[in-house]
């Protein structure tokens, strides 16, 4: 079953995604897209982020994936409800701010939740806080996937916008931050030098676990070849660049 598995992201957030899913599944074929000349999403409404949710992961489905990952949290809280019940055959996997790790790692402390400001503000995230929402801080996290868009994640500029975001709680006992945006993971070495102590947490293990254990149980794995990606991108060429440099990066 060698077809291919679609990826979506709002841009290049998904890439860090797509690379953890690489190294569990190496000899899948993927097909990424970003829809990197409307992010980002997250200031966007509702209505807005489903049309463009819609337009991008109708491109993969297109394609006739076996399997879609929507590698991106703000497009999972908008639109996955409405795909799976359009596709109730294909096997979708979506994401959402890793809340539930992050509580359990807790010592008396607090965690911080930096996503968009669509996931913080949509039903899927608010169901989320009933269940582990006891000592939590939310962040939006105002300017950062531009940054990361812009090829800027590591840089002087990223790491001030850091700093503004987050210098109000450096004094607090931080146990855990959730990185609950794909783009993020980009940032985590300087998130991490703020917060020497604090666990970080996101969506990109549990993500690769639950396709793998998806393909498994519907017979849909591909044979022993060794794998590939196939980059598509809204915003040309100069995205394509962007996604082949993040992937590398993360090697
Ligand atoms: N990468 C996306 C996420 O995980 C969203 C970025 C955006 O377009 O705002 O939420």
């Amino acid at each position: 079953m060698n077809d291919l598995i679609g990826f979506f992201d709002s841009g290049v957030g998904g890439i860090s995604v797509l690379h953890e899913t690489r190294r569990l599944l190496p000899s899948e074929n993927f097909l990424f897209y970003g829809d990197n000349l409307n992010a980002p999403y997250g200031p966007r409404p509702l209505d807005e982020i489903r049309a463009l949710s819609a337009s991008g992961i109708g491109r993969l489905l297109a394609r006739d994936v076996k399997a879609l990952v929507i590698a991106c949290n703000t497009a999972t809280s908008a639109y996955a409800e409405i795909i799976r019940a359009q596709r109730p055959d294909l096997p979708i996997v979506g994401m959402e701010p890793a809340l539930k790790p992050a509580h359990f790692a807790l010592h008396g402390g607090q965690v911080i939740v930096l996503a968009t400001d669509a996931t913080l503000r949509l039903e899927k995230f608010e169901r989320l806080m009933a269940l582990y929402g006891n000592d939590v801080i939310c962040v939006v996290g105002e300017g950062l996937v531009e940054l990361v868009e812009s090829g800027k994640a590591q840089s002087p500029e990223a790491e001030a916008q850091l700093k503004r975001l987050l210098s109000p709680y450096a004094r607090l006992q931080i146990d855990a931050i959730v990185l609950g945006c794909t783009h993020f993971p980009f940032l985590r070495a300087p998130i991490q030098r703020m917060f020497p102590s604090a666990k970080l947490f996101d969506g990109r293990e549990g993500t690769a676990q639950r396709l793998k254990y998806l393909l498994e149980a519907q017979g849909l794995r591909s044979d022993d070849s060794p794998g590939s990606v196939e980059y598509q991108s809204s915003g040309g060429e100069e995205s394509m660049a962007l996604m082949r440099a993040l992937m590398a990066a993360l090697d």
